[in-house]
Parts: structure tokens; C-alpha cells; sequence
């Protein structure tokens, strides 16, 4: 059984069947390896993959590793820490069968870290080979907005994947009258910035509304457009017209008297 474990759960198993990797000899020794094929990540989690390996019988092990683009990490006998992950190995022996499972923690995962992972277990009694692909997705940094008397703006950093951003106040769709930049860092991150002429409506007691919406891939391998976050404000304008047409000309008097 291949398994996945994350702290909070927050990612989606793509394919619940494992892929296997029988050792290839010509006696009768038998081991095999499991992996899971597919990871939908959201950003900020920890994810761990798992490399498990089942054998009849004792394994000489030389090597194990982790692999992205270039090697993770390298097993003899100790695990492995670095800043953003982390490498285990464990061994036991259940129903006399050996396992060996080995796993990769990543720790906040980006969308840097999207890629095909492999393992790769060398041992006397031949090799095997193992990978798992991981997608990260969903991804909100900081947000902010601003307002002025004219104008309103919302700004959303560090976004992946790239997003749409819709405006609304109540019931009235307002997006037509927004102007939205979006750019992208050299880490493949986009940052957003919406702005939108305030209608300085008296009529109008909503807030205005403005929701990021990015495409977002299921676990039946769909992309969708989802709602991801919204933030609102109300009109400054409106707020001083308030304020300052009643609480002004009642301070006056105050300090007057
Ligand atoms: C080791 O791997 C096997 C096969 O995937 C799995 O059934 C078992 O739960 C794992 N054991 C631990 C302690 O993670
Ligand atoms: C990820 O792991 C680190 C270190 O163990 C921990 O401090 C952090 O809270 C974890 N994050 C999540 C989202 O579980
Ligand atoms: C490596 O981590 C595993 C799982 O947490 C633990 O069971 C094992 O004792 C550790 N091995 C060493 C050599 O510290
Ligand atoms: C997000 O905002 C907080 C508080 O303003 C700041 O300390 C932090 O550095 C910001 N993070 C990023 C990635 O910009
Ligand atoms: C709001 O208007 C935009 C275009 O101006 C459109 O793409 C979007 O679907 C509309 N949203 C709703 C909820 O009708
Ligand atoms: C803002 O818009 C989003 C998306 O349409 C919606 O889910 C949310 O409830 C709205 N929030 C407010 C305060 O209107
Ligand atoms: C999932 O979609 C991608 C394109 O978005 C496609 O290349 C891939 O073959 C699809 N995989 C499955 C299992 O349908």
C-alpha cells in the first residue's frame, strides 16, 4: 500500500492506485516498490512522499536517493534534514516481510517545488526505481487594499496560479469598470494589482467587493475557474460624507463652546 501523509491533509491524491516497480532478477528474490504517481499540492503546506519498498527478504542495500532536477537527498544510514525538507528511512520486519520505506517532506511548499521526484534503491539483490509528479497549486500571499475619495484598490501578492479578479458591489456586478494588472516574478509567482473608480453612489450601502479567482485542477485531472479570496471596503467618499458632514460641524460646536 502506498501511502501519503501530510499534517493538515490539505492536498489531493490524484490516483489512489500506487505504481510498482518489481526488481528485475533471475532468482527468486522478490521486492517490490510503491509510489504514488500523482500530487495535487496546495501552497504552504508540508508534503511528504513516500518510497516504500517490500522484500521477502533482507535487502543488502547500497544506495537510496531522492531526486528533482538534481539529487535531494542520500541515504547510508542517517536522515536528513535541510531548510525546506526533510529525508527518513525506517526498516521493519511485518508478517515476515521486510519493509523499507523511505520519505521526502517538503516544508512549505511553492511552486518552485512542482516537478517529478524519483527514487532510486540500488542493492545487491538489483534495483528499482520509483516517482512521483507534484503539483502545486492555489497559491495567496500577502493582500492589501487602499482607498482614496476617487478610487479603490486591491492588491494580492505572490499568486499562483495566474488569477482573474472580479468586483462587485451587492448584487451589481462592477469588473467592467476595473483595471487589473498582474505580473509575474521571475519565480513564476504573480502579483496582482485591481483598481476601480468609486461611483459615489449615497444609494448604494454596499461594500465593494473584490474576489481573485484562479483555474484550479481537480482530482478528476479538470481544470476549473474557483473562487479563491475576496476583501472589501467601503467608500471613503461616502465614509467622510458621513463623518465629516455630521461629526465635523458637531466637533466645531464642541470645541466653540
Ligand atoms: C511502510 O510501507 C508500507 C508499504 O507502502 C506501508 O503499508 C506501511 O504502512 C509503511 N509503514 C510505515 C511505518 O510507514
Ligand atoms: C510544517 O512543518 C514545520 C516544521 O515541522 C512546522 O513548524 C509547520 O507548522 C508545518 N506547517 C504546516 C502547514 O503544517
Ligand atoms: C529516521 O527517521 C525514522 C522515522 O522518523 C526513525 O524511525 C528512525 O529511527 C530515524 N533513523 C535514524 C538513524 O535516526
Ligand atoms: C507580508 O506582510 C507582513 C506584514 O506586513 C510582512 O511582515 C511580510 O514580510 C510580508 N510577506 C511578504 C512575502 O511580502
Ligand atoms: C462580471 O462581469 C465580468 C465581465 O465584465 C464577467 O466575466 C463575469 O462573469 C461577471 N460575473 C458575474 C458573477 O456575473
Ligand atoms: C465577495 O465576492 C465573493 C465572490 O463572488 C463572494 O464569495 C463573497 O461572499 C463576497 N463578499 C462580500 C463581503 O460581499
Ligand atoms: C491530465 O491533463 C493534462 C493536461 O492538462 C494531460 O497532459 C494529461 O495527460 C492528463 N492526465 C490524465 C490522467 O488524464
Amino acid at each position: 500500500m502506498a501511502s501519503v501523509r501530510t499534517d493538515s491533509g490539505f492536498f489531493v491524491i490524484f490516483c489512489l492506485l500506487s505504481t510498482l516497480s518489481t526488481a528485475d532478477l533471475s532468482g527468486s528474490f522478490e521486492m517490490e516498490m510503491y509510489t504514488i504517481p500523482k500530487i495535487l499540492a496546495t501552497c504552504g503546506q508540508n508534503l511528504t512522499l513516500e518510497c516504500d519498498i517490500a522484500a521477502e527478504k533482507d535487502i543488502e542495500i547500497k544506495t537510496f536517493f531522492w531526486m528533482e532536477k538534481q539529487e535531494i537527498c542520500f541515504y547510508e544510514t542517517e536522515n536528513q534534514t535541510g531548510p525546506d525538507f526533510e529525508c527518513r528511512g525506517l526498516s521493519y520486519t511485518k508478517n515476515s516481510e521486510r519493509y523499507y520505506n523511505y520519505s521526502l517532506t517538503i516544508f512549505n511548499v511553492q511552486p518552485k517545488h512542482k516537478g517529478t521526484y524519483h527514487c532510486k534503491l540500488r542493492s545487491k539483490q538489483g534495483v528499482l526505481n520509483g516517482k512521483t509528479i507534484v503539483r502545486v497549486q492555489k497559491c495567496v500571499g500577502n493582500t492589501s487594499t487602499d482607498v482614496t475619495p476617487t478610487e479603490g484598490s486591491c492588491s494580492f501578492k505572490d499568486v499562483f496560479p495566474e488569477p482573474v479578479v472580479f468586483w462587485n458591489q451587492g448584487l451589481e456586478n462592477l469588473t467592467h469598470l476595473a483595471e487589473t494588472k498582474v505580473m509575474q516574478s521571475a519565480e513564476g509567482l504573480f502579483s496582482v494589482v485591481s483598481k476601480i473608480e468609486l461611483k459615489k453612489d449615497p444609494s448604494n450601502p454596499d461594500h465593494y467587493n473584490c474576489s481573485l479567482w484562479m483555474p484550479l485542477e481537480n482530482d478528476k485531472n479538470e481544470t476549473q475557474v474557483q473562487f479563491v479570496r475576496a476583501m472589501s471596503f467601503s467608500d471613503a467618499h461616502k465614509l467622510c460624507g458621513h463623518l465629516c458632514g455630521v461629526m465635523l460641524p458637531l466637533l466645531s460646536l464642541v470645541f466653540l463652546a
